[in-house]
């Protein structure tokens, strides 16, 4: 499927909806706004959304880079059911990999809940692999997958 949109760095005026958007793809688990603007705050350059020609927005990925500043990490990917399957997600994470390496960083992490095969079959898609999986990843029983991706 077609779908016209395109990718630029979010602004502070897309985190509210955002947030609502993260609400409607993870909620209990999805980042609250104040930590929103915080990642907004200190990765500005690894926050991008997608946008159609009105400037709404379909989809969003976020990222940030580890304390020795080694490990690139995807905090966040989500796109608006409807826009769902038209590769919206695929552009923006390569829109995000491909900030992480003008930052020269060629790792990347990420965690993702075992049954998201949508997510799972993206990440792979884009050369992730599966590195373990850890049953208690939150110490609240709820398992995740974690995926690593070495980029040249
Ligand atoms: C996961 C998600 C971001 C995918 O975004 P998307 O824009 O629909 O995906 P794309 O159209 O870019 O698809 C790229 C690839 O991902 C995989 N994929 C996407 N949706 C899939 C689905 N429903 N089932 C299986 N594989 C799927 C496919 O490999 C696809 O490539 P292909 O179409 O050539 O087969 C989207 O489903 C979503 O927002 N889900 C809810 C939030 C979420 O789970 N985020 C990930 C958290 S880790």
């Amino acid at each position: 499927m077609e779908s016209n949109f395109k990718i630029r760095k979010v602004i502070k005026d897309d985190l509210t909806r955002i947030f609502q958007l993260e609400e409607e793809a993870f909620k209990p688990m999805n980042y609250p706004l104040f930590v929103l603007r915080q990642f907004y705050d200190i990765f500005p350059d690894l926050f991008f959304v997608a946008v159609d020609e009105l400037n709404q927005i379909k989809g969003y990925c976020f990222g940030g880079i580890d304390h020795d500043r080694k490990i690139g990490w995807v905090f966040a990917l989500a796109v608006t059911k409807p826009e769902q399957n038209k590769k919206i997600g695929q552009q923006i994470t390569i829109e995000l990999l491909s900030a992480f390496k003008t930052k020269s960083i060629y790792n990347v992490q990420l965690t993702t809940t075992p049954d998201n095969n949508a997510a799972i079959n993206l990440y792979k898609k884009l050369g992730f692999k599966k590195a373990t999986e850890v049953l208690d990843y939150y110490s609240d029983n709820s398992p995740r997958i974690i995926m690593k991706l070495e980029m040249k």
